[in-house]
């Protein structure tokens, strides 16, 4: 019996986060309160009309059974389903409109806290996994969310003024009818510790399947190469399997809870029934009671099927709302103000230290970049080039060390993130976005002219077969830059750069898929053209380091060593 008491007691406490989560959803709700407070009000008014109504049904049967049938309560009657059917048609066209705006509102506000992420802590998450958080997390989120605690007020509203006008016309009719179905839903208590663990399951599992499916859509190639497709097949059918299982106990569970509610529902209904008819033979209370009974117990029942749906619906709240706090807590990168775009840039790299999670990567580095220096970054695949521009670019911090930029007359300013502001970057890979070529280029440099645009195009090699392109600069791309080969891709990206025009130009692998020739011409251009800009170039040909002025080599110990170029 103690031990009984002890679990009943439990369920009120071990909250733990869930007080906070639930703080963190009133206050995404908060933002929305008028237009709540106007659904509320609504709905109010017509919960009373409703009430109303019945009442009045009680006086038309009993004026009825005594032989004085009043008209004039019969049309106060239809007068007052009309109004009911008037508000529900508003308060739904409402109920729609401010379910979507809250709905998109959150999903656009999660994908800007994302993207402010700072990196190192975002790029852990797989991209199929944040878009299904920012999807079907915040749709679940939402879907629920803005009608949830209005709901749970409104239905308690209901039951106690139900429970009150039974109360007034018979007593032990109201505690028969009305007690049993909280009671119901305190049972649902007991599971929830189950309900969340089968909505977490469903959650990673949906997050799961769309990585999977993400991923080997976009490398399709790699599939049919290796011929992977009846196993990806069979992978996703074993996601299937286990997806169904899920589902399958999780709304077993629901279903089970839902009989349960229902069954002490009717077991009041029928009780409080047979005591009516037992007063009526006694004579005790008029027919007309006996209807505002049955009228109302049809009122509420809706309400009370509801109340079954809460707790799967809370759970399912609940986890959603973790999923998405797990990437929208992620510290925001901090901007600190500065905009002016110094002339010049120089950098200096002091006993630098970097590890991802536990793997070494640079070791004491030390150098001096002097504003206008063109240095050649060298280094074996893996070495940590692109891990040194990544620190330069503020997405990752040293583990020990400092680096500082030197701007305009000697000026020493901290790596921030405002430090991209004088940075054009070409990044290693594929980054070209989906659209057209001009859409790429202007991503560089927002109202360049098209006279602009192909200078750029020219210094990096691009202008010819742009131009043989009948659209021109109007040329679509599609994914991943579909419809260009790679070393096109590249001089595209490496254009995009030089559109944006700042004092340090940084090139990772940027003309790696170029023929020899082209690939010195377009270093020849760019650094015959960008005078007094300060250049860092990664190649892996040694060749083109002749147009450096020095040669920054990371060996695999995570130790740098620079020489000059010119001796
Ligand atoms: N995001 C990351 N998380 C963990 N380890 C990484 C990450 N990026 C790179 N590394 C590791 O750091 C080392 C250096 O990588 P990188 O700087 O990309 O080399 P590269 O010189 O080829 O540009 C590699 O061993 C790589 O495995
Ligand atoms: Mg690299």
């Amino acid at each position: 019996m103690k031990q009984k008491l002890k679990k009943l007691f439990n369920i009120f406490k071990n909250w733990g986060d869930t007080s906070d989560y639930i703080r963190w959803m009133l206050r995404l709700t908060s933002r929305y309160k008028n237009s709540i407070f106007i659904m509320m009000a609504i709905s109010f008014v017509s919960l009373i009309i409703s009430y109303a109504g019945t009442i009045i049904g009680k006086y038309v049967v009993d004026g009825a059974t005594t032989g004085n049938l009043s008209v004039r309560n019969i049309l106060y009657m239809c007068f007052a389903t009309l109004i009911s059917i008037l508000i529900g048609v508003g308060s739904r066209i409402l109920g729609d409109y401010i379910n979507e705006k809250f709905s998109f509102g959150i999903r656009a506000e999660m994908f800007s806290t994302i993207q402010r992420s700072t990196w190192q802590d975002i790029s852990k998450f797989h991209s199929g996994d944040l878009i299904t958080r920012l999807t079907s997390d915040v749709g679940s989120l939402s879907g629920t969310l803005i009608s949830f605690f209005p709901n749970i007020i409104l239905t308690a509203l209901q039951l106690v003024i139900a429970f009150c006008i039974l109360f007034y016309y018979d007593k032990a009719m109201a505690a028969f009818a009305l007690i049993l179905g909280p009671i119901g839903a305190l049972c649902a208590m007991f599971f929830r510790e189950r309900y969340k663990k089968y909505q977490t399951l469903l959650r990673e599992n949906e997050s799961e399947y769309r990585a999977f499916m993400q991923e080997n859509l976009e490398n399709l190639t790699v599939i049919k190469a290796f011929q992977r497709e009846d196993d990806n097949e069979a992978a996703i059918n074993e996601m299937r399997k286990k997806r169904l299982t899920a589902i399958f106990r999780s709304s077993r569970l629901s279903a089970l809870m839902g009989a349960l509610m229902r069954a002490i529902y009717s077991l009041g209904y029928v009780i409080a029934f047979c005591w009516g008819a037992y007063r009526i033979s006694k004579g005790s209370i008029t027919y007309g009671t006996l209807t505002v009974f049955i009228s109302l117990v049809s009122q509420v029942q809706g309400s009370v099927n509801g109340l079954t749906n809460i707790i799967p619906q809370f759970y399912g709240m609940l986890i959603a709302a973790k999923r998405i706090r797990e990437v929208s807590d992620i510290e925001n990168e901090i901007y600190d103000g500065k905009e002016n775009i110094p002339e010049s840039v120089g950098i200096t790299i002091e006993h630098v230290d970097f590890t991802y999670e536990t793997e070494k990567v640079l070791s004491d580095v030390s150098v001096i970049i002097k504003p206008g220096e063109r240095v050649g970054v060298v280094g074996s695949s893996g070495a940590g080039k692109t891990t040194l521009i990544r620190l330069l670019l503020a997405l990752v911090k040293p583990d020990t060390g400092s680096i500082h930029y030197t701007v305009g007359q000697g000026i020493a300013e901290a790596v921030t993130p405002s430090s991209r502001r004088f940075i054009s970057y070409v990044p290693q890979g594929n980054t070209l976005l989906s659209g057209t070529i001009r859409k790429n280029l202007l991503t560089g440099k927002d109202d360049a002219s098209d006279d602009e645009l192909y200078g750029a195009l020219r210094m990096a090699g691009a202008e010819n077969f742009v131009r043989r392109n009948p659209d021109g600069l109007d040329t679509m791309l599609s994914e991943n830059a579909g419809g260009l080969s790679e070393g096109q891709a590249q001089r595209i990206a490496i254009a995009r750069a030089l559109i944006r025009n700042r004092p340090l130009l940084i090139l990772d692998e940027a003309t790696s898929a170029l023929d020899e020739s082209t690939e010195s011409q377009v270093l020849k251009n760019i650094t015959e053209s960008c005078i007094g800009c300060t250049c860092l170039i990664i190649t892996h040909r040694r060749s083109m380091l002749k147009y450096c002025d020095r040669v920054l080599e990371i060996y695999d110990d995570g130790t740098i060593l620079v020489r000059d170029n010119h001796q």
